[in-house]
């Protein structure tokens, strides 16, 4: 018998044929929207997963830890998540952090009761955690900082990292020494003696670590049973949420396609996947169960930390960016560095992740200049080159061919919606969406829910 290909819709038409045998129906469920970032962090995604969450009924974290930071402004109060979903402000919405997650439990809590203070009520509530998700320990965010120490010592540069222990984390995962909610969960006799394990291992490796382990255990065991009542099986969580009544739910990625693990500017890059696949494994879900991919992409680019930038602007245009933009990191506080749109990186995250649509932010940001430029092409010793570098090396001697536009210099925080823009940011904005060949769903034109233009 020939195989059905259901290649060009979803639904998944792969049924049994008639044979007369009754065989099961493959029900493939409710789709998740994934919201990702499609440049190197920062573009918005909180802002873009909060105008969804208000429909939401769950809200997903698949990837990264509190390396993250999302703003979100609602009623003039502003909120910053980094291991909570964006979603968590809406009461009547579930928030999952799953599998793929690394969290560190003293910033988790940390950052729930800042926000109480800040009127989020009820949030240990509405969230729940997968007892799969790895624990990033106070001791993998000291050896991050050791480690970023060792490379400016060794190769005159480091990462610039965050410091928040998610390189770390993910590393004692990935070497099958990492420690899981659900072994804190567990014995916790026995988990004391694989925590002490990781410790000498890291100890080993860095002999100036110093870890009060004893006060360390004492304050696991606390934040254990803090804990507990979120815990879930996060992939039972999944499958029942997919599987059942129609539900929305969302996906809110975290750091961006040129940060991730595997396509990003690496070794400049998170140790995470922050592409659609780490939808599925940082969650437990089928890729037929994947829907709507929004890409979120800013109307220019920045960038947090080292690492090759092709439309940097070190001059008053980048000045005017990072003033304008208050482009000013949410989890270090560092400036960020700032440069025009570059749509060679945003066709390359659209390669990869497929986006059904794209969020372009901070337009409003662009409404003084005279003039816009967009980077379209890399060139190589005088010839376009095809595709995005592997090789950082390569990246940092790429140059860019830009499209200037004239700037509209209006004000279009006000604007509501497409009619009210004026005619050059139309322009603008169309040749984006015609480049990248992915339909610009919403523009932003300021900080808070309302300046949202949905176009279609
Ligand atoms: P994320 O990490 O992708 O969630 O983005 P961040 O929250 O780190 O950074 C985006 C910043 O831009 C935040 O301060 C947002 O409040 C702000 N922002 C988002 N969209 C817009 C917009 O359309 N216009 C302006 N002016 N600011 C925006
Ligand atoms: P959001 O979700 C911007 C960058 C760091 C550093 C590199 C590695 O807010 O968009 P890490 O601490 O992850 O090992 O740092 O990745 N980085 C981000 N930059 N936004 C982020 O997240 C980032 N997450 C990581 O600045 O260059
Ligand atoms: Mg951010």
């Amino acid at each position: 018998m020939s195989h059905t290909w259901s290649a060009k819709d979803h639904k998944n038409t792969n049924q049994p044929a008639a044979t007369g045998q009754k065989r099961p129906r493959n029900d493939v469920g409710n789709k998740v929207t994934v919201v990702l970032g499609a440049q190197w962090g920062d573009e918005g995604k909180g802002k873009v997963v909060d105008l969804l969450a208000t429909e939401a009924d769950v809200v997903c974290r698949c990837q990264g830890g509190n390396n993250a930071g999302h703003t979100v402004v609602v009623d003039g109060k502003e909120y910053d998540f980094h291991l909570l979903p964006s979603g968590i402000i809406n009461p009547k919405s579930i928030s999952l952090i799953g599998n793929g997650v690394v969290i560190h439990l003293p910033g988790l809590f940390e950052e729930g009761d800042k926000n109480e203070k800040k009127g989020l009520k009820g949030w240990e509530k509405r969230l729940i955690v997968s007892d799969r998700a790895h624990l990033v320990f106070d001791f993998h965010q000291v050896v991050d900082g050791l480690q970023e120490t060792e490379r400016q010592a060794q190769e005159g540069k480091n990462i610039g990292t965050t410091k928040k222990g998610i390189g770390p984390a993910y590393s004692s995962k990935a070497s099958r020494t990492g420690l899981r909610v659900c072994d804190l969960l567990g014995d916790f006799k026995d988990f004391s003696t694989r925590f002490k394990n990781l410790v000498h291992q890291y100890q080993s490796m860095y002999p100036s670590l110093t870890v009060d382990v004893e006060d360390q255990l004492k304050k696991l065991k606390e934040f254990a049973e803090r804990l507990r009542p979120m815990v879930r099986d996060g992939v039972y969580y999944m499958y029942e949420a997919l599987h059942g009544p129609p539900k929305k739910i969302l996906v809110e990625g975290a750091n961006a396609a040129l940060l991730d693990i595997d396509f990003g500017t690496y070794p400049f890059v998170t140790s995470s996947n922050c592409t659609v696949g780490g939808a599925c494994t940082g969650l437990g879900i089928p890729p037929l169960n994947i829907g709507d991919v929004f890409g979120v992409a800013k109307a220019y680019t920045t960038r947090v930390g080292i690492g090759a930038f092709p439309t940097e602007q070190l001059n008053a245009t980048g000045e005017l960016l990072q003033t304008r933009g208050h482009e000013v990191g949410v989890t270090t506080g560092r400036k960020r560095r700032c440069g025009w749109l570059d749509l060679v990186i945003v066709k390359y995250a659209h390669m990869i992740n497929g986006f059904t649509a794209i969020a372009l932010t901070k337009l409003d940001i662009l409404d003084v200049l005279d003039e816009i430029k967009v980077g379209v092409a890399y060139k190589l010793n005088g010839k376009r080159i095809p595709h995005f570098p592997a090789n950082m090396d390569v990246l940092q001697k790429v140059e860019v061919e830009y499209e200037t536009f004239p700037g509209w210099k209006t004000d279009t925080a006000a604007a509501r919606k497409w009619n009210d823009l004026p005619a050059k940011a139309q322009n603008y904005i169309r040749f984006i969406e015609n480049h990248i060949g992915v339909p610009i769903k919403w523009v932003g034109v300021g900080k808070s829910r309302e300046c949202m233009i949905q176009l279609f």
